[in-house]
């Protein structure tokens, strides 16, 4: 780099860092529309500069978000070395972006392995721990994050609730299976919303997609278990299932309400459940 930028004209210099970096605080991400517009003018503008080759110009200044800088780098465009000092830039802006692309990537990657082990953690005591709720929904939501991005706007309404105590590992399963049947009665399209409250001695959480909704004939049976009306391979129609019987074994209740576009489950957990260390034991012995 040190001779790479001797190579660069000292009047050229600052503009050069200057388009190296310009992607770096724009943040903005342009639509095509927008794009093909912004490519029109600048071609122009080049064009009439005198600027060789305006249309390639143009779309590299694009890639690197330089556009607002034109008046700035004129002088750098028009010089002999231009069209060699611009595409150097746009290698170095292409650098920076890739390792920012790759930072993010592992941060992501960094949380996903750390909500595996969060999921996969598996308390075999039978014994309740002290958690929070939110903490495992948030874990299943980055479980989901792939699945999401694409067309699911999550919306996240969290009240301050205390830890309860609670086998958060099967809790984590309810929400798996609510969060996994509403991202597929919308089929990964559309809206997302978790409300978390706090309910007299009750934390809630509903879970409510914006899909097609429970057909009332249906309605009673959506608990039963194996009852399903989703192809073989999608639904075993054991989540409701699973979700009523962990629900149950923490003292709480499940609600559903259903109308097209708008499905919501809800679970209420108590919040003064007691530790109960023995509960399990001898339920296992039973
Ligand atoms: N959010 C929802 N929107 C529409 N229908 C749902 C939703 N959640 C559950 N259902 C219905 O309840 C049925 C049973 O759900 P479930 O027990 O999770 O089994 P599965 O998802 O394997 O079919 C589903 O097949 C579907 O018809
Ligand atoms: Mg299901």
């Amino acid at each position: 780099l040190p001779e790479l930028f001797r190579s660069i004209p000292l009047e050229h210099q600052a503009n050069f860092m200057g388009l190296v970096n310009s992607s770096e605080d724009s943040g903005s991400v342009l639509t095509s529309k927008e794009r093909r517009k912004l490519k029109r003018r600048l071609t122009e503008e080049l064009e009439t500069e005198g600027v060789e080759d305006a249309e390639d110009v143009s779309d590299l200044l694009l890639d690197m978000e330089a556009q607002d800088r034109l008046n700035a780098i004129l002088p750098l465009l028009k010089d002999p070395q231009g069209s060699e000092l611009l595409n150097l830039a746009y290698q170095l802006s292409t650098l920076q972006k890739s390792t920012n692309t790759i930072k993010t990537a592992t941060d992501r990657a960094a949380k996903m392995v750390f909500a595996l082990k969060t999921y996969s953690h598996h308390d075999h005591t039978g014994i309740k721990e002290l958690a929070n709720v939110i903490d495992g929904i948030e874990t299943v939501l980055t479980l989901y994050y792939n699945k999401l991005k694409q067309g699911v706007e999550v919306i996240k309404n969290y009240a301050k609730i205390p830890d309860v105590y609670c086998y958060a590992d099967e809790l984590n399963q309810i929400w798996t299976n609510l969060i996994h049947n509403a991202l597929q009665a919308m089929n990964y399209q559309g809206t997302l919303i978790v409300d978390v409250e706090r309910r007299a001695r009750y934390i809630t959480v509903s879970i409510t997609d914006s899909g097609s909704g429970i057909d009332p004939e249906i309605m009673p049976k959506i608990f039963e278990p194996f009852f399903t009306t989703k192809r073989a391979g999608e639904g075993s129609g054991l989540g409701l299932d699973i979700v009523n019987k962990i629900t149950k074994k923490h003292k709480g209740k499940v609600e559903v309400s259903s109308v097209p576009g708008k499905t919501t489950f809800s679970i209420y957990l108590p919040i003064d459940l007691d530790p109960d260390p023995y509960a399990e034991t001898h339920n296992n012995l039973r």
